[in-house]
């Protein structure tokens, strides 16, 4: 599958949810490639922090030639990732073009809410062209036992998309994880962060 991440806000968990997916895929033997297509490169910084053996390959394409490239790039992989940018342009609507399944992360405050009006624009124009591209928004950052994050879902409702079931918390496992060039999974196999990644990736999967 060919998921991109995307959303115009800075700071709503693109890059922290597409590394941590790629690893997730990887982790279960298939080959990934993540694409970041984000000018700022954060993506590139997580793999230049790693000093063990790569999960997967990243490289950066900031450029809105992505749909025309990926066939080509992505012939050797099972999955591509695509890390958006932070802007509504010719580079967004060209991640949007070469997914099939857009993953729109939002965090449960009001501001973001409202914000996502935009990508969901942007999405809803690439299906005229692309009828069969999928979807959905996923709250990260959510906090857990809050009023926010019971109404999150609520708000979300008033968009064309659909909200994942699973969810993914505010945890400083993602922080820790993503200074060394880590994935959660490999700070704790069996911890709280890993399983919402695990269940997010299976419920992706089910997109297909
Ligand atoms: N679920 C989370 N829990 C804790 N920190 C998070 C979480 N998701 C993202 N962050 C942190 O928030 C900041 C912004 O996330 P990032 O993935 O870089 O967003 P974007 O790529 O959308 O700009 C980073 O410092 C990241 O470590
Ligand atoms: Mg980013």
């Amino acid at each position: 599958m060919i998921v991109g991440l995307l959303n115009q806000k800075g700071g709503v968990g693109k890059t922290t949810l597409a590394v941590n997916i790629a690893a997730s895929l990887a982790r279960s033997g298939d080959r990934v490639l993540l694409i970041d297509a984000d000018p700022q490169g954060s993506s590139l910084d997580w793999a230049a922090a790693r000093e063990v053996e790569p999960l997967f390959s990243v490289v950066g394409l900031p450029r809105a030639t992505i749909h025309k490239e990926i066939g080509a790039l992505g012939r050797d992989y099972d999955h591509i990732i695509i890390d958006g940018p932070p802007r509504v342009t010719d580079l967004a609507r060209s991640a949007i073009m070469a997914a099939d399944m857009v993953l729109v992360p939002v965090q449960p405050s009001p501001y973001d809410i409202w914000a996502a009006d935009e990508v969901v624009k942007l999405i809803e124009e690439a299906r005229v062209y692309k009828d069969s591209l999928a979807a959905a928004f996923v709250v990260n950052r959510k906090i857990a036992n809050t009023a926010i994050g019971r109404d999150v879902g609520e708000a979300l409702a008033g968009y064309s998309l659909p909200t994942l079931a699973a969810t993914i918390t505010q945890r400083v496992i993602f922080a820790e994880a993503a200074a060394r060039g880590l994935a959660v999974h490999e700070l704790e196999p069996n911890g709280p962060a890993t399983a919402e990644i695990e269940a997010v990736t299976a419920e992706l999967k089910e997109y297909r």
